[in-house]
């Protein structure tokens, strides 16, 4: 793991998410409730939860609707036991950093 810079501190709106990609991986990150960053592939078919609505700590999916918890990267529907990755995210002063 390592520390990379993915955005300007102020990219993502509060109360938003936004999509980057990170060596080849596509990574939400979510300003609610501090700076959450999980995979933003949905297991189901592939839905990018980065626009996906969001209630507290649940995103749902914009595709059919399944919520996942963006602290955990827990899923909370249909399936038992799957985990989206989870990356530390720090926001500094000159931008908004993951350790990928
Ligand atoms: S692709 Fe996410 S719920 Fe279908």
């Amino acid at each position: 793991m390592a520390w990379k810079k993915v955005a300007e501190k102020d990219a993502v709106a509060p109360g938003k998410g936004r999509e980057f990609v990170v060596d080849g991986k596509r990574i939400a990150v979510f300003n609610q409730d501090g700076f959450h960053a999980l995979d933003s592939v949905c297991v189901h078919q592939d839905g990018s939860l980065a626009p996906g609505k969001l209630d507290g700590d649940i995103v749902e999916c914009p595709l059919h609707f399944w919520h996942y918890n963006i602290k955990t990267g827990e899923l909370m529907d249909y399936i038992k036991g799957v985990k989206l990755q989870t990356y530390n995210v720090e926001v500094k002063k000159d931008g908004i950093y993951l350790d990928v």
